[in-house]
């Protein structure tokens, strides 16, 4: 009996699973902690941050927090019990900065995934996309396809706003960014707003087009409501729609209505993720574009990132990205943050776009 406790222990001791102290310690070294699964995305990021993660040696586990910082919250206290020596973190809204402090405290690098981290001090490092330009594909999308800067206040052209939710800083950038190409076209008359028409995410009706945890149930009734009240007299040419998830939800309660009922008819509606439903859609000629963020670049960086500063580096060169230490403001410090590039994406380019770069195969579209 004695000899095989003896040799479970020199084999456990082979494969590196005797914790030095302490209940769980040392069984972790990256914890990633994604928001949520209702977006595509997520789980697209989650799977290629542990498969990166692992290739380079690291033990790391994901967890998804169902839009609801109380379970993510758990998630992360979970990777610190068990040692985690890094956290990769995308967070749902502020409410996570008592487990950051926490990780600060025990000396636990902490890496803002995708979205900034605000009213935390705890932290200096933040990987995203340049998310002010992916609103601006936005709006450009919507300039050119109205041909806005040949439309004039006597023959205006009508839109709906939709944003993303209220607790991700990253809306704000959509938002600014598509307001950026289309408040001049509102401010001059082209272009008028139905419903709540705020200019930028400052403006106190920005809280009335948000869309609590970027829900697609939240956005599609409010597309209903805007349908049978504000905008049953007019015929809408666009919707700005921040994501896939919602804009495949608006085009839902758009074609319910006789107005839009063919794809001919259906308004200019934007996007972002290229998730696969609404990549379709654009083959199809329904949603009219989509923002590309390559979730294996975004991913593979962060992981190379938190390699980089487990090493001891302090502002590492990320490939593929640019460094920025001036513009992210947590409302508290500026943070390190690193920039990838978002990839305009419309009926014209999509196969090169999705299938060329291996994203999605052929196979995957009808
Ligand atoms: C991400 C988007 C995503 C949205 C909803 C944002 O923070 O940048 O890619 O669509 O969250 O999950």
């Amino acid at each position: 009996m004695k000899r095989i406790v003896l040799m479970t222990l020199a084999l456990m001791m082979a494969a590196g699973m005797v914790f030095a102290s302490g209940q769980g310690e040392g069984m972790l070294d990256i914890g990633i902690a994604m928001p949520e699964t209702h977006v595509e995305r997520w789980q697209r990021d989650g799977a290629k941050l542990l498969e990166v993660a692992e290739e380079m040696g690291y033990t790391a586990e994901v967890t998804y927090g169902d839009a609801d910082q109380g379970l993510q919250n758990e998630q992360i206290q979970n990777f610190i019990t068990k040692g985690a020596r890094a956290l990769i973190i995308g967070n749902i809204n502020e409410g996570v900065n008592s487990v950051v402090t926490e990780a600060a405290e025990e000396g636990i690098i902490v890496i803002a995934y995708d979205r900034l981290i605000t009213g935390s001090d705890d932290y200096n490092y933040y990987i995203t996309f340049d998310n002010f330009k992916v609103g601006e594909f936005q709006g450009q999308a919507i300039e050119n396809a109205l041909d806005l800067q040949n439309v004039d206040s006597d023959d205006p052209k009508y839109i709906t706003l939709f944003a993303g939710s209220p607790t991700d800083n990253n809306a704000n950038f959509f938002f600014d960014g598509a307001m950026s190409i289309l408040a001049p076209h509102v401010e001059r008359g082209a272009l008028e707003v139905v419903g709540p028409a705020p200019m930028s995410s400052d403006d106190s009706a920005f809280t009335r087009i948000a869309t609590e945890n970027w829900r697609a149930e939240v956005a599609k009734a409010r597309m209903e409501n805007l349908l049978s009240n504000a905008a049953l007299d007019v015929t809408l040419d666009a919707v700005l729609a921040p994501n896939d998830t919602l804009a495949q939800a608006i085009i839902e309660a758009l074609s319910a209505d006789a107005k839009y009922d063919t794809t001919d008819s259906l308004p200019v509606v934007t996007g972002q993720d290229a998730q696969l439903s609404s990549v379709q859609s654009i083959a199809d000629g329904e949603q009219y574009m989509t923002v590309f963020k390559d979730t294996r670049d975004l991913a593979t960086g962060a992981v190379n990132l938190a390699d980089a500063l487990l090493q001891g580096e302090e502002t590492p060169e990320i490939d593929g990205a640019r460094l920025d230490t001036e513009t992210y403001d947590t409302g508290m410090k500026v943070v390190n943050s690193y920039l990838l590039e978002p990839v305009n994406v419309t009926e014209e380019n999509w196969e090169e776009v999705m299938v060329g770069s291996g994203y999605y195969s052929a196979s995957d579209f009808e």
